[in-house]
């Protein structure tokens, strides 16, 4: 993969995020960050209703990396481990990572930087077209496409009602009707 010149989603995202992300423009998106012990414990399942590629807790269900076809050659997968410090010696592509909000900042940190490329967490989480040339647009749109996708993908519902949460906090705010009935959520079809 080439991570020269790329707008790059952080590691924050499970696959409906990631897929929004790409959708908006993101040319590389990160998976969350596993730590190596636990992906250890992993059994790589092909799930054939969604036509994803699972990695599933050893013994049970829970879905800890989920990606699909689309993702292919820009999704990276994030491995934490306590062997970073000759993973890092061998680093040779700098990409910044933070403060970024607008479209313009990609831009902007990049050439206060010199880094190859320029990396967005919160920004992405908050409106994910962020990534978009033409501008952002409006938050509640976002929203509804994360929704959207994320019943498509069979997400996490933890994960799902975790972003929804983030992007109303930040933008409105969790005691207002939306907020509070997101709270209550306990399926994908209450969040629908
Ligand atoms: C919800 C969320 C989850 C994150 N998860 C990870 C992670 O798994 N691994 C990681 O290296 N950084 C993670 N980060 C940190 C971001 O990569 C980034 O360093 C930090 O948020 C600053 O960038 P920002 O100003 O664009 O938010 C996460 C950030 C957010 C907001």
């Amino acid at each position: 993969m080439d991570y020269r010149d790329k707008l790059v989603l952080a590691p924050m995202g499970t696959l409906p995020f990631r897929m929004l992300a790409a959708e908006y423009g993101a040319d590389i998106t990160y998976g969350e960050e596993i730590i190596d012990h636990k992906f250890l414990k992993c059994k790589r399942v092909t799930n054939e209703s969604l036509g994803t590629t699972d990695f599933l807790e050893k013994g049970t269900d829970s879905v800890v990396f989920r990606t699909c076809p689309e993702e292919r050659g820009r999704v990276v997968f994030q491995m934490g481990t306590s062997n970073a410090v000759r993973a890092l010696k061998a680093a040779e592509i700098v990409i910044a990572n933070g403060d970024i909000f607008e479209y313009e900042d990609f831009r902007r940190i990049k050439d206060a930087t010199g880094a190859a490329s320029v990396m967005v967490a919160r920004g992405a989480m908050w409106n994910a077209s962020i990534f978009s040339t033409k501008g952002k647009i409006p938050w509640e749109d976002v929203k509804r496409e994360y929704v959207r996708k994320s019943i498509l993908w069979d997400n996490d519902i933890k994960s799902t009602k975790h972003t929804l949460k983030e992007m109303i906090m930040h933008h409105s705010c969790l005691e207002l009707p939306e907020g509070k009935a997101v709270i209550k959520c306990d399926t994908s079809a209450d969040i629908a």
